[in-house]
């Protein structure tokens, strides 16, 4: 069996050869630690397994795909951002002239994608932000003997994922909306054989990663996000040790990075209007309608009602509500 990708190593071949697999419309898929990846991914996350080196101070993004990561990440930017920007100062903001996903990596889609010992000195100022979409037990297996650093995941209606997803993939193909895509989707959602899923297993991960560490693990909701941001914003802040100061709240400063970080101010920036991810991606479709139940308006109802069986199922006993 031959195994593409560019950055698959004789050994990752090796153990592919080994593990489950399964099929969709960009190829085959693995499963490894109960997860679903692309060969390419897949050696990302063994190379980030063998090599990454954590520091106490690091904080990594964490999401199952089309959940809000580009907000969270976004919004975690800024937080950090405003200690270094003065406001007279006439250096454009970071979100300005790039792309939340190029100011804050992914370990696996990007950073080891192609080695376990990328060089990560232009990130060495503290604390370095990272991102990822592997679920906790397999991004906690370099903290073993190290103290943690800080973990924020952001989890959003696997409905609205799903529909989100759909999108972002006919984008990708720039063939139009396809409903076979929405259909087959659908199909490996329910199945948990998607990339990166089951879905309930990743959000599960975090969510019990959050019950057992509130100190290191934050669980976020996008729904949350949309209907208090204030309140959700300020919890982000002093989770990663960086609470907004009563001069700050009373000066505007959260209602500022609410504004910079928005789905509005963010979709207009040239950078994010023109843009590509190294991978090819436009940046442009990670901005689409950031709504809660769109998933409504393409969903039919047996569909909604089979995702929402299978959740509650799934998310049984773990006290996690939907
Ligand atoms: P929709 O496709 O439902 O509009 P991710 O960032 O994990 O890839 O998720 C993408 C989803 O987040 C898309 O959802 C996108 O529109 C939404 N999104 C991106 N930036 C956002 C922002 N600043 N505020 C709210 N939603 C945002």
């Amino acid at each position: 069996e031959n195994v593409r990708g560019d950055n698959i190593s004789e050994e990752t071949k090796s153990l592919i050869s080994s593990l489950p697999w399964n099929k969709d419309c960009l190829g085959k898929l693995y499963n490894y630690e109960g997860c679903w990846y692309y060969p390419n991914t897949l050696q990302g996350v063994l190379n980030f397994q063998k090599g990454f080196k954590p520091q106490e101070t690091d904080i990594i993004i964490a999401s199952f795909p089309k959940s809000g990561t580009t907000w969270l990440k976004a919004l975690t930017i800024a937080l950090f951002e405003r200690f270094k920007n003065s406001s007279s100062s006439d250096v454009p903001h970071p979100l300005q002239s790039d792309n939340p996903h190029g100011i804050l990596p992914f370990l696996e889609l990007h950073l080891y994608l192609k080695s376990s010992t990328p060089d990560l000195t232009e990130l060495s100022s503290s604390p370095r932000l990272f991102s990822t979409h592997m679920p906790f037990h397999t991004l906690r297996v370099p903290f073993k003997d190290s103290s943690p650093c800080k973990f924020v995941y952001v989890c959003r209606d696997v409905k609205d994922v799903l529909v989100s997803h759909w999108h972002f993939r006919c984008a990708y193909f720039q063939n139009g909306l396809d409903k076979s895509i929405l259909e087959s989707s659908f199909e490996s959602l329910c199945m948990g054989d998607g990339s990166f899923g089951p879905f309930w297993e990743h959000v599960l991960s975090y969510w019990r990663g959050s019950l057992e560490d509130p100190e290191h693990v934050l669980f976020m909701r996008y729904e949350e996000l949309k209907s208090e941001p204030s309140a959700q914003v300020k919890r982000l802040a002093e989770f990663l040790g960086c609470p907004f100061t009563k001069e700050e709240e009373e000066g505007g400063s959260v209602d500022k990075i609410l504004e910079l970080c928005s789905l509005r101010s963010l979709s207009s920036m040239e950078i994010n209007k023109t843009g590509k991810a190294p991978n090819n991606v436009n940046y442009s479709s990670f901005f689409r309608k950031g709504e809660v139940g769109d998933s409504k308006n393409h969903l039919t109802p047996e569909m909604e009602n089979k995702i929402d069986m299978i959740v509650e199922e799934k998310y049984k006993g773990s006290g996690l509500k939907f």
